[in-house]
C-alpha cells in the first residue's frame, strides 16, 4: 500500500502518470471516493501516462469511454449502475483482460470486481484542494 498527497488537480494527474508506469496493460483499477474527489483527474493522468493524447472526460452518461495508448484504456463510470444485470447489459465482463479498465464508483459493483484488481481510494485532505490517494495492489 502506498499513500500519495495531492494539493491540486495537476498534482493528482502527475500521481496518475506515476501509477501508469507500473501497469502492464491488462489491469483493473477500482476507484473509490465520493463526488469531486478527483477520480476523473487521476484517470486523466493514468491515461496520459499510458500514452493516449486524447482528452479524457467523465463517462457519466456514456458509461464507458475508450482510449488508445500503449494499450487500450476503458474508463467506466458506475455511478448509475446497480447490480450485475446492468453490468452484463453494458458488456462489462467482455472488457476484462483486453486493456486497462479504470472504474469510477466501484462501490456500486464491488461484488463483480476481480480479486486481483488494483484499489485506489481518494479522500479529502485538510483543505479544499488537498486529497489523500491510497493505492493498493500494484508496486508504484
Ligand atoms: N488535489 C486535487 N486533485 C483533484 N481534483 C481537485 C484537487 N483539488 C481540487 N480539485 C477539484 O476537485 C474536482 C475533482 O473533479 P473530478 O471530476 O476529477 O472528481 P471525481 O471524483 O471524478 O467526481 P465525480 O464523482 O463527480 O465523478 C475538480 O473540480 C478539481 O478542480
Ligand atoms: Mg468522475
Amino acid at each position: 500500500m502506498i499513500e500519495f498527497y495531492s494539493d491540486s488537480p495537476e498534482t493528482t494527474e502527475k500521481i496518475g502518470q506515476k501509477i501508469a508506469k507500473a501497469l502492464k496493460g491488462n489491469e483493473v483499477i477500482a476507484m473509490y471516493g465520493g463526488l469531486g474527489m478527483g477520480k476523473t483527474a487521476l484517470t486523466r493522468g493514468i491515461a496520459a501516462g499510458l500514452g493516449t493524447e486524447d482528452c479524457v472526460s467523465s463517462p457519466t452518461f456514456a458509461l464507458v469511454n475508450e482510449y488508445e495508448g500503449r494499450c487500450k484504456i476503458y474508463h467506466f463510470d458506475m455511478y448509475r449502475i446497480n447490480g450485475i444485470d446492468d453490468l452484463y447489459a453494458i458488456g462489462f465482463f467482455d472488457y476484462l483482460d483486453t486493456g486497462v479498465l479504470i472504474i469510477e464508483w466501484s462501490e456500486n459493483i464491488a461484488d463483480a470486481l476481480p480479486d486481483d484488481c488494483i484499489t485506489i481510494k481518494l479522500r479529502a485532505g485538510n483543505d479544499e484542494n488537498s486529497r489523500v490517494i491510497n493505492v493498493e495492489g500494484v508496486d508504484v
